[in-house]
């Protein structure tokens, strides 16, 4: 059964929005703690309060204590894997640091179920064989990566010393809509976005990577078994199914009727080839991914073609 009072950090953010949204249908009264640093184009639901702060800061620690959530959802990270690379310190400062103080504030607070969002695609680093599952060794290849890491060991750590069931979510490639497609990840949301620009997508390095996509609904739902159970660990949250950068591009290309992609050199810390084994989803929360790539694809590039058009209908 889901928890009546869930505070979600980050749930102004890409994940975090639709997660709300159905965390809000299902009847939760839900604590949204975002500092708007990278929040998407979405109004926070009536239903859902919106307190703007760094979700380490003291003010959220008061905010929890008297909301007093029975559980939280932890989403709250700033940047991924090319940003923590420019600058690793700062990234485990600004938000390592930030998510082990809300870890130890949703304890503080009474919170007896925490669920944080790692990630599957960069924690195995390269895996030896493919899927990878919850068994194969950690071995992150880049400073996000290993930041995730270690989140899942300081919310480990903590659950044992206030004895909580706590569950870390490692996910893989997350894509659908409201994703921002202007920064420098989300291939999908990028892609999208200059196909409804009428401009070529991008892709980075010869486009032989793999990743396991998944879409964002998926996420949600996933986001919401997690919450309603008590199990303890990590779990991947992905499709088993790797899907090359190039072949991903191709079928964005072919919805939209657009020109081939660019080739741009690779970047360094990305992982060559990743996809998760999503048997223990499946055993510990009755969870699968549900929508197939080409459904997900099309509801995706619906999305951005709106976007992009109310964007320049109103710069007309
Ligand atoms: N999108 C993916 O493919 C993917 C894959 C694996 C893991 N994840 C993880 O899932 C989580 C959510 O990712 P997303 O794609 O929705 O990102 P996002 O950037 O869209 O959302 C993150 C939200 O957190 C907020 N935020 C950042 N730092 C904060 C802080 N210190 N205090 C309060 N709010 C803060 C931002 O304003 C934003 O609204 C992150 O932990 C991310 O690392 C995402």
């Amino acid at each position: 059964m889901l928890p009546e009072r869930v505070a979600v950090t980050g749930g102004a953010g890409f994940i975090g929005s639709h997660t709300v949204e159905r965390l809000v249908a299902a009847g939760c009264q839900v604590l949204v703690i975002d500092d708007l640093s990278h929040a998407c184009e979405w109004q926070v639901p009536p239903g859902a309060e919106l307190l703007v702060a760094d979700c380490g800061s003291d003010q959220v620690a008061e905010a929890l204590a008297c909301f007093r959530p029975q559980a939280g959802l932890h989403l709250a990270c700033r940047g991924g894997v090319q940003r923590a690379r420019r600058d690793p310190g700062n990234f485990v400062r600004s938000s390592v640091a930030s998510s082990v103080a809300a870890f130890r504030a949703l304890a503080v607070a009474g919170a007896g179920r925490i669920v944080t969002a790692s990630s599957g695609g960069a924690i195995y680093g390269q895996p030896a064989r493919l899927p990878a599952s919850e068994r194969t060794p950690p071995a992150p290849l880049s400073p996000y990566g290993a930041s995730k890491l270690a989140e899942e060991g300081y919310l480990a750590a903590i659950g044992r010393e206030y004895r909580l069931a706590t569950l870390a979510l490692r996910y893989g490639n997350v894509y659908g809509e409201r994703q921002d497609g202007t920064g420098e990840a989300g291939v999908v949301a990028i892609s999208c976005t200059r196909l409804a620009a009428g401009q070529r997508p991008v892709i980075n390095g010869d486009g032989e990577q793999t990743r396991d996509f998944l879409y964002v609904g998926d996420v949600a739902a996933a986001n919401l078994a997690a919450l309603a159970s008590r199990r303890t660990g990590v779990v991947n949250v992905g499709t088993g199914r790797e899907t090359s950068v190039n072949r991903l591009v191709g079928m964005l290309v072919e919805l939209a009727g657009g020109e081939g992609p660019d080739h741009r050199p690779g970047l360094a810390g990305e992982v060559r080839r990743v996809c998760l084994d999503a048997t223990r989803a499946r055993r510990w929360l009755g969870w699968e991914a549900g929508t197939g790539l080409e459904l997900g694809l099309q509801r995706t590039l619906a999305h951005f073609r709106e976007r992009v058009a109310s964007a320049s209908g109103a710069s007309g």
